[in-house]
């Protein structure tokens, strides 16, 4: 198998977790004979201060001609009071609009060997295994008008969606669905948006397409309320973007860490892959940071821009192996360190690598 894969590391926490997830997809290429050609550019803040703008013109070639893109993340303090188009993450997102995916998949999976790190009670999150469907490129990250009038002191942002963007969007997440547990749950603000409407109105309407998988509506507020309460009833999470981004978080409280949630985005010209964790400035720089949603994402660009699913399972098995021997980075030791080895973001990766090794060459 042949794989051009761009890394664009970014900033904080995203260059230390990136290679972490390099070095698990180098040594899974060394196992099988693949070739995976690992080309490295700049977004986000390094971009800013090296190139002047958070997306150069050569990393958007360079992704638009690859085959997958491997995301760190971007952002950082000093960049904090910029306007929206000038930060870092107008970077991320001009990028994510020029690969063209619009749907974003966030599982979040409760490990069982995590359940103590959770604040929630073991019983009620183990077996949660969720999948977020995020709408990504529209609703207020993209919509007109939007502006900051410093003069008569008003801003707005239009949260702005299209049957057809919703239609594409759910299309997706049945489909998924219809290959798990054959249930979807569609988020919206319904009680008080039209935008939510024309969602609820598009996504019953895409039912139909799909009688096998049941569906679901429940408003925003409550469903925030829902995942914490019963994380297990749920299969297919569907949200229009800004819903999706907060509720997605909000999962790290059931997989015990922000720091272990891979995304995949797809339906564009090239997929796109990011862990859900952001630059993390507060822990940058001191070999604290998670690897593993990392790692784990670099399994879905096998999984879904690779068509390698073997290879795919078998990182997750490795990272959930590892988790079995008690290893653990800080965020995951918070709340129980008795009989655990913490471990730093390097040492964590190597004992993923090395589980992989003994894994793939005994299978
Ligand atoms: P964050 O996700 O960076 O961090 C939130 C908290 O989770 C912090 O306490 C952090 O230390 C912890 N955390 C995150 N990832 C971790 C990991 N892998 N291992 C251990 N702990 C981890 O969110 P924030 O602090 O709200 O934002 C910081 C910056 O990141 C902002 O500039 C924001 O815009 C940006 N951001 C970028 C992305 C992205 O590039 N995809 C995503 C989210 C946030
Ligand atoms: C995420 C991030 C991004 C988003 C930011 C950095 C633009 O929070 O991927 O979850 O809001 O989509
Ligand atoms: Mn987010």
């Amino acid at each position: 198998m042949k794989l051009k894969i761009l890394v664009t590391a970014g900033d904080g926490i995203g260059p230390e977790v990136t290679r972490e997830a390099v070095s698990v997809l180098e040594e899974v290429a060394l196992l099988g004979g693949h070739t995976f050609e690992l080309e490295a550019r700049r977004i986000g803040g390094v971009a800013i201060v090296n190139d002047g703008t958070p997306l150069p013109a050569d990393t958007l070639a360079a992704a638009l001609d690859s085959d997958a893109v491997l995301l760190g993340a971007v952002g950082g303090n000093e960049f904090n009071s910029l306007p929206p188009d000038k930060r870092p993450e107008s970077g991320l997102l001009k990028l994510r609009a020029a690969l063209g995916g619009f749907a974003n998949l966030r599982p979040a999976f409760a490990f069982k060997e995590l359940a103590a790190n959770s604040p929630l009670r073991p019983e009620i999150i183990n077996g949660a295994d969720i999948l977020f469907v995020r709408e990504l490129l529209g609703g207020l990250y993209f919509g007109q008008p939007r502006e900051w009038n410093r003069t008569t002191n008003e801003a707005w942002n239009t949260m702005r969606y299209t049957r057809a963007e919703v239609a594409r969007v759910a299309r997706i997440a049945f489909l998924l669905a219809s290959r798990r547990r054959n249930k979807l749950t569609s988020v919206d603000k319904a009680n008080v948006l039209e935008v939510s409407q024309l969602w609820r109105s598009t996504v019953t309407e895409v039912a139909k397409e799909f009688p096998g998988v049941s569906l679901e509506h429940q408003y925003v507020d409550a469903m925030s309320m829902h995942l914490m309460n019963q994380p297990t009833s749920y299969d297919v999470v569907l949200t229009e973007n800004l819903f999706g981004d907060i509720l997605s978080d909000e999962s790290a409280v059931i997989t015990g860490s922000l720091g272990m949630l891979p995304s995949a985005t797809i339906g564009g010209k090239v997929n796109l892959y990011e862990p859900v964790h952001g630059s993390a400035p507060d822990i940058a720089g001191k070999g604290l940071a998670n690897p593993l949603g990392a790692i784990l994402t670099g399994a879905l660009i096998l999984r879904h821009s690779g068509g390698m699913e073997a290879e795919a399972a078998a990182i997750e098995a490795a990272v959930r192996k590892v988790l079995e021997q008690g290893f653990r980075t800080p965020d995951l030791a918070r709340t129980n360190p008795d009989g655990l080895t913490v471990l730093s973001t390097t040492e964590m990766s190597a004992r993923v690598r090395e589980t992989l090794k003994t894994m793939l060459v005994n299978a």
